[in-house]
């Protein structure tokens, strides 16, 4: 029942280089601060999808999605509820933060915070893009995708599936690597769950797609000239076909900057397994660059 990735807040020192990076080399919207002074993003109708909060240190915040309305997030909220997890309803003036009617939030066995909110305001005004680019694709499909590493691979597997509901579109094995890719929409993956030798939780990306390749060159351009580390070469994902390539962003996580990514139909689908994440490119550079955001923080 959860229908698609709403928003995404994180929290980082750097949080004000975002006014900037966002806009002109992103081409987000910058749609104003939150009560806190957070830098809030911009990319289609919705008032916002991206907060950069304030903060000692770089940190993944919530993972905000999108049910249908309320009934349907306090089912999906029972269910997290007997799986044995915290499960609260936030206030008012959290929901007013958010820029939705109201969400129900907990922390998953890994300790990620997830909201399920409904009611997320939209805005008649025309999207303003921080530069030149024909828009990003999102509406029914949602922010984009995040892929998150998780304690335990196959308690997070269950997890998602059974309690949260996300479907299973394929897994990709490849030696070490091992990753289970979910969809809720048409989008081939709006989650995507790995495990790390170390079983420490992290934050391994947030994933926005473009309408156009020109507007992927054109952010590819901007981080050379800017020295933005592109922390992952040009390639194109073997099993949702998204062409992309890898940045680091201020506030130490990486982003990844995609077109062309796959449609799926649930009723059609047979998940897969892949024995390659990418069929080329998508070279890992800058290791020492890929410091993980924790998830540690009880704030927000
Ligand atoms: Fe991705």
């Amino acid at each position: 029942m959860i229908k698609s990735l709403a928003y995404l807040g994180v929290i980082s020192p750097q949080y004000k280089e975002w006014e900037t990076f966002g806009p002109e080399v992103l081409g987000l919207q910058l749609a104003g601060h939150g009560a806190d002074g957070a830098v809030r993003l911009r990319l289609d109708d919705a008032a916002h999808r991206i907060s950069i909060h304030p903060g000692a240190r770089n940190e993944i915040a919530y993972i905000g999605w999108s049910v249908k309305d309320e009934a349907d997030a306090k089912a999906v909220a029972e269910r997290v509820a007997a799986y044995g997890l915290d499960v609260a309803r936030a206030s008012e003036v959290d929901s007013a933060q958010r820029q939705v009617e109201g969400f129900y939030w907990f922390r998953d066995p890994s300790g990620f915070r997830h909201e399920l909110s409904w009611g997320q305001v939209h805005t008649v005004a025309p999207l303003r893009p921080g530069r030149p680019v024909s828009g990003f694709r999102t509406g029914e499909q949602g922010l984009g995708h995040v892929v998150l590493a998780v304690s335990d691979l196959a308690e997070g597997d269950r997890f998602y599936r059974e309690v949260l509901g996300f479907h299973q579109s394929d897994t990709v094995k490849d030696g070490e690597l091992q990753a289970h890719f979910y969809h809720i929409n048409g989008r081939h993956h709006s989650l995507a769950i790995s495990s790390l030798p170390t079983r420490q939780p992290a934050f391994l990306h947030l994933m926005i797609e473009v309408n156009a390749l020109d507007d992927l060159g054109a952010a590819h351009d901007l981080c050379e000239q800017r020295n933005i580390p592109i922390t992952t070469t040009l390639g194109r994902h073997s099993n949702d076909h998204m062409t992309s390539f890898y940045m680091y962003t201020p506030s130490g996580f990486r982003l990844e900057y995609g077109w062309g990514g796959l449609d799926v139909d649930h009723d059609l689908w047979i998940p897969r397994i892949y024995d390659k994440p990418s069929s080329w490119g998508h070279r890992r550079q800058h290791k020492e660059l890929t410091a993980l955001m924790s998830v540690d923080s009880p704030a927000q």
